[in-house]
C-alpha cells in the first residue's frame, strides 16, 4: 500500500482532481489517499501557501498529487492577505518552488506521447536546480563580474551599470544525478536512446564538461544509446520527427522551453502531465495552471490530470494500471465524441472523466486501443526473422501473416509502425480530372511502414519508383501493398523493402483514388491497425499488434537463441534429437526451459 498526499489547490485544480480520482476508483488501486490544503486560499487566510500541517502530510506520504496553484505578483499577494496579516512582512514564495527546494526535486519529467495515433512516445527530463535558472542573474555588476565581461565590446560600450549577466551553473553533482536518473528512466520504460540536449558548438567548455560526465556514466548503461544534439535542432526535430526520440535530458532553461514545446506536440495543456523527482521525494501535477477564468464552470479537461495519475502510478511501481489508464484516455481522445472544448468537443469535465472510466478494465469487453510502441522495441523486431516472430505470435494464438504479399526486393528486411492507406476505384463515368492519390506520402512519419490496401487488385499499380524515392528520403521503413507495384528494377536497385500482392505495368493514375489514411486495414484474416508493427523479410510480411509488441519481441528473441544453440550443438557433433531436448525445442519461446546465455 502506497500513500499519496492529494493537494487539489486552486481554480480548476479541485475540479480535475475530484473528477479524475472518481474515474480511477474502479481500478481499486492499493493507494491510501490523504487530502491536504495548499495554495492561494492558504496564503490569504494563514499567510503561507503550504501550512505546517501540509508539510507534515507530505513528510508522512510516499508522494504528492497536486491539482493547480494560483500565483500572483507581489503587490496582489500583499493586498489579498487577511487584514490581520497585512504589513507583517510575510513573503510569498511559489509553492511549486518551495516543494522543489524542500524535497530536493532535481528532475522534471514530462512524458510526451501521441495519445491520438500512437506514432511517438518520448520523455523530456529537465534539470530543475541549476543551469541558466540557478539564480545567478544580476543587473549592474560588481567588480569581479565586471572584470569577467568587460572585454566584450558591447559591455565596454554600455558600462558596468548598464550591463546584465546570467550565469549557467553546471556542476558535476547536478549533472551526474540527472544523467543517472535519465538512464534509469530509459531502462525502466524500454527506451533505448538517450539524447542530451545542449549547445556544444557555442557553449564549448561547459558542454564539454557535460559530455565527459555523460561518457563516464553511459559506461554503466551499455544498452542505452546516447547522443548530444544542439537544442535548436532538437526543437525542429521534435516537431518534424517526434518518433525518433526516447529520453531527452536537458539543463534547466533548455528543458523548460522544450517541455512546453513537447506539450504542444502532444496536443496542448489539456493532455500534458509532469512529475518532479528527487532522491527522497516527488510530486506529480498536470502542466496546466489553475486557469482562474474557467474555474467553477466544469469545462476543464481532466485528461492531463488522469495522465498525471498514470505517470504517478508508473513511478510508484504500478505500471499496469498506469498503462490501462493511458489506454482509456487514448480511446476517448480517438473517439472524439466525449471531449472538452480544447479538443474540439463540448463535453463537461465530469462527462469526460466518466467516458474514461467506461473504457477502463472491468467496464468493457472491447479490446484496449493500440498503444504507442517504443522505437527500441520496433528496432528489436527489425533484427528478428519473420519466422521467429511468427512462431512467437503463434504461441500467443495471434494470426499475423499478411497473406499473399510477396517480397519484391530480395535480401531486404524491415520493421516499422503501420501507416495505413486505403484506396478505392475511381468511378470512370464521372470525370473529375487528375487525382493525386499518393500525396499522403508527404505526411508519413519517419519509421513508418506504409500499408496500402487496394483490395489485392492486380489490374493497376499503387506504388513505383517515384514513391520509393520519396519514402526513402522520409525515412519510411518499407511498404506492404495489398495490390500491385511497378518499376520493380528501380526499386530493387534502391534496395527498398517492398512487399506486394502483384506486379504489373499498368498505372493507377485516374483508376484509383485515395479513400482514407489512418483507418484499419484488413488483409486476409488479419487486421492492421495504425501503430501496429509490420515486420517483413524474404519470407513475406506480418503484423504484430502494438499492445503485444514487447512480449512478441521477448519471445521471438528466445526462439532465435534456442535455435542457434541447437544449430551450434549439432555442428559440434550432438544428435539433433538430443540437442532439441536439451535446449527446449518444444517450447522455445518459454523462459523456463534451459536457456544457454547469449554468446
Ligand atoms: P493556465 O494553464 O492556468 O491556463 C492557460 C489557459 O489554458 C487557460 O485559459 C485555458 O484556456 C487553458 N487550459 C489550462 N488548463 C486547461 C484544462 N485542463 N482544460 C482546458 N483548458 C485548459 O495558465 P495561466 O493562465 O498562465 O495561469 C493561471 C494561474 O495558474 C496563475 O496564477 C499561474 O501562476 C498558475 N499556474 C500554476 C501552475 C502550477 O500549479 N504548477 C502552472 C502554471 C500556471
Ligand atoms: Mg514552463
Amino acid at each position: 500500500m502506497k500513500s499519496v498526499a492529494v493537494l487539489p489547490g486552486d481554480g480548476i485544480g479541485p475540479e480535475v482532481v475530484s473528477a479524475a480520482l472518481e474515474a480511477v476508483e474502479q481500478l481499486r488501486l492499493p493507494l491510501d489517499l490523504r487530502f491536504g490544503e495548499i495554495g492561494w486560499e492558504c496564503w490569504r487566510q494563514e499567510g503561507t501557501v503550504i501550512p505546517e500541517r501540509t508539510w507534515k502530510l507530505i513528510e508522512e506520504t510516499d508522494t504528492c498529487l497536486l491539482g493547480a496553484i494560483t500565483s500572483k505578483p507581489l503587490r496582489e499577494a500583499e493586498a489579498e492577505l487577511h487584514p490581520t496579516l497585512r504589513g507583517t512582512g510575510l513573503d510569498y514564495v511559489s509553492p511549486v518552488i518551495q516543494l522543489r527546494q524542500h524535497l530536493g526535486l532535481y528532475a522534471n519529467v514530462r512524458p510526451i506521447t501521441d495519445i491520438d495515433r500512437g506514432q511517438f512516445d518520448f520523455t523530456v527530463i529537465r534539470e530543475n536546480t541549476e543551469g541558466l535558472y540557478a539564480g545567478f542573474d544580476v543587473h549592474g555588476l560588481d567588480e569581479s563580474l565586471w572584470n569577467a565581461v568587460r572585454s566584450h565590446p558591447n559591455a565596454a560600450a554600455s558600462g558596468r551599470e548598464a550591463t546584465s549577466v546570467t550565469l549557467r551553473l553546471q556542476t558535476q553533482f547536478g549533472m551526474d544525478r540527472l544523467l543517472r536518473y535519465g538512464f534509469e528512466y530509459a531502462e525502466r520504460h524500454g527506451h533505448r536512446r538517450l539524447t542530451v540536449v545542449d549547445k556544444p558548438n557555442v557553449l564549448r567548455h561547459s558542454s564539454n564538461h557535460l559530455r565527459e560526465r555523460l561518457e563516464l556514466i553511459a559506461q554503466d548503461h551499455p544498452d542505452v544509446e546516447t547522443e548530444i544534439l544542439n537544442v535548436d535542432a532538437v526543437a525542429l526535430w521534435m516537431v518534424r520527427r517526434p518518433e525518433r526520440f526516447g529520453v531527452l535530458v536537458a539543463e534547466n532553461m533548455f528543458g523548460d522551453i522544450l517541455s512546453d514545446l513537447g506539450a504542444g506536440v502532444m496536443g496542448g495543456l489539456g493532455l500534458a502531465s509532469s512529475g518532479n523527482i528527487g532522491d527522497h521525494g516527488s510530486y506529480f501535477e498536470p502542466v496546466h495552471g489553475s486557469a482562474p477564468s474557467m474555474a467553477g464552470q466544469g469545462r476543464a479537461n481532466p485528461m492531463a490530470m488522469l495522465l498525471t495519475i498514470a505517470q504517478m502510478l508508473d513511478h510508484l511501481g504500478m505500471p499496469v494500471p498506469g498503462q490501462e489508464l493511458r489506454g482509456a484516455v487514448s480511446k476517448v481522445v480517438r473517439a472524439r465524441t466525449t471531449v472538452t472544448y480544447d479538443l474540439g468537443g463540448t463535453a463537461r469535465t465530469s462527462q469526460v472523466a466518466q467516458a474514461v472510466a467506461g473504457e477502463l478494465p472491468g467496464h468493457t469487453d472491447e479490446p484496449a486501443p493500440p498503444t504507442a510502441v517504443s522505437t527500441d522495441v520496433v528496432d528489436r523486431l527489425a533484427q528478428l526473422d519473420t519466422a521467429s516472430v511468427s512462431d512467437a505470435l503463434d504461441s500467443m494464438g495471434i494470426p499475423c501473416v499478411l497473406a499473399g504479399l510477396a517480397a519484391r526486393v530480395p535480401g531486404t528486411r524491415a520493421a516499422g509502425r503501420a501507416y495505413t492507406v486505403t484506396y478505392r476505384p475511381v468511378d470512370a463515368s464521372v470525370d473529375r480530372g487528375f487525382r493525386n492519390a499518393a500525396n499522403y506520402l508527404d505526411d508519413v512519419p519517419e519509421g513508418s511502414f506504409v500499408v496500402v490496401d487496394n483490395a489485392a487488385s492486380t489490374t493497376c499499380t499503387n506504388w513505383g519508383s517515384l514513391l520509393t524515392n520519396l519514402a526513402q528520403r522520409r525515412g519510411v521503413r518499407g511498404t506492404a501493398l495489398h495490390g500491385s507495384a511497378r518499376d520493380i528494377a528501380e526499386i530493387r536497385a534502391a534496395k527498398y523493402p517492398l512487399f506486394s500482392t502483384g506486379a504489373t505495368m499498368v498505372s493507377g493514375k485516374n483508376r484509383v483514388e485515395l479513400a482514407a489514411t489512418g483507418r484499419d486495414v484488413v488483409i486476409g484474416d488479419v487486421t492492421v491497425r495504425p501503430g501496429d508493427i509490420v515486420v517483413a523479410d524474404d519470407n513475406g510480411a506480418l503484423v504484430v499488434p502494438a499492445e503485444y509488441a514487447t512480449e512478441v519481441a521477448d519471445r521471438a528473441e528466445r526462439v532465435e537463441r534456442t535455435e542457434s544453440a541447437i544449430a551450434q550443438a549439432v555442428n559440434g557433433g550432438m544428435r539433433l534429437d538430443e540437442a532439441r531436448r536439451q535446449f527446449g525445442y518444444a517450447n522455445p519461446w518459454g523462459d523456463d526451459g534451459k536457456q544457454p546465455s547469449r554468446a
